[in-house]
């Protein structure tokens, strides 16, 4: 049967401009191009296992506006299961302001609906926690969301993974709490350093962390140190590869691989995102996703 993935976090709709200039404070500049994108850290992870062919349940909300239905319309066609997600009155939908220049991407995000993620939420969908293998969590829904999810996923024996973007000060139980990290360099230094950890504790947090390097590749810390060198593509985009990362190594976890041979797949499957323009395109099939491994 399907592995069953259980994503809890965001919806955007990613606005993203392309511009040879970023303007300085008062300045304007002429843009190249704009699109309006499907994004969102949650969806985002929730569209790569899907496409893999894992059976996804996303929890989350949207506004009451045209991104609203839209998105939501969008991520059913992608076969995710939105029937848990929320549509919040009088409220706007999430949004990622992204400003595409020469390969480097900034971001500005409006969460909107996404705040309406309220542990209350999480605490309705407790069975549907339950009967997952892999709750795939992110940090663009409140912060106590996320660890009352940790915490229902606990308590029935489902796997956690915790990507830890956007960043910010976690407490030390929910890190020790969910099964893998996955942070970026960046995010892994801001997790390491604090002074609230034993060292035993830190050395626990390190071995629970997936480090995604970019083109660079990922680096693992459970019985001594593993690098997966990353695959030279041809990049158009790195908006959401790290979430091409994520819903790949819960997919691949879920389907019973071993951690390494997952980061491996997941590896592949986030090259693979990059060179196509938006977070979600590009993302492969499992059938894509083996025959780009298989020739290189
Ligand atoms: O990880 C990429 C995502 O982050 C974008 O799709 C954007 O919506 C932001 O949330
Ligand atoms: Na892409």
């Amino acid at each position: 049967s399907k592995p069953k993935i259980t994503v809890i976090g965001s919806i955007n709709m990613d606005l993203v401009t392309k511009t040879n200039t970023i303007p300085k404070v008062g300045e304007t500049v002429l843009g190249e191009s704009f699109f309006t994108i499907p994004g969102g850290k949650g969806a985002n992870q929730a569209v790569a296992a899907a496409r893999l062919g894992a059976e996804v349940t996303m929890i989350g909300c949207v506004g009451d506006d045209a991104f609203g239905s839209e998105l939501k319309n969008h991520l059913t066609a992608q076969g995710v299961s939105m029937e848990n997600v929320k549509t919040i009155p009088e409220t706007s939908t999430g949004i990622a302001s992204i400003t595409l220049s020469n390969g480097d991407n900034s971001i500005i995000i409006v969460s909107g609906a996404n705040h309406f993620v309220t542990p209350e939420v999480v605490k309705q969908h407790e069975h549907i926690i339950a009967e997952s293998d892999i709750v795939l969590l992110q940090l663009e829904v409140p912060l106590q969301s996320v660890i009352e999810a940790v915490q229902l996923a606990r308590k029935h024996n489902v796997r956690v993974i915790l990507n830890p973007a956007p960043i910010q000060k976690l407490p030390k139980e929910l890190i020790l709490q969910v099964d893998y990290i996955t942070p970026n360099e960046h995010e892994q230094e801001m997790l390491l350093s604090r002074n609230d950890m034993t060292d035993e504790e830190l050395i626990q947090v390190k071995e629970k962390c997936i480090v995604t390097k970019g083109s660079k590749g990922v680096m693992l810390y459970q019985n001594g140190e593993t690098f997966i060198q990353g695959y030279k593509v041809k990049a158009v985009d790195s908006t959401g590869a790290g979430d091409s990362f994520n819903g790949a190594l819960a997919f691949s976890l879920s389907n019973g691989a071993a951690l390494k041979e997952s980061c491996q797949f997941a590896n592949a499957v986030a090259a693979l995102s990059v060179t196509k323009l938006g977070a979600q395109a590009g993302m492969p099939t499992l059938q894509e996703a083996e025959e780009f491994i298989s020739t290189r």
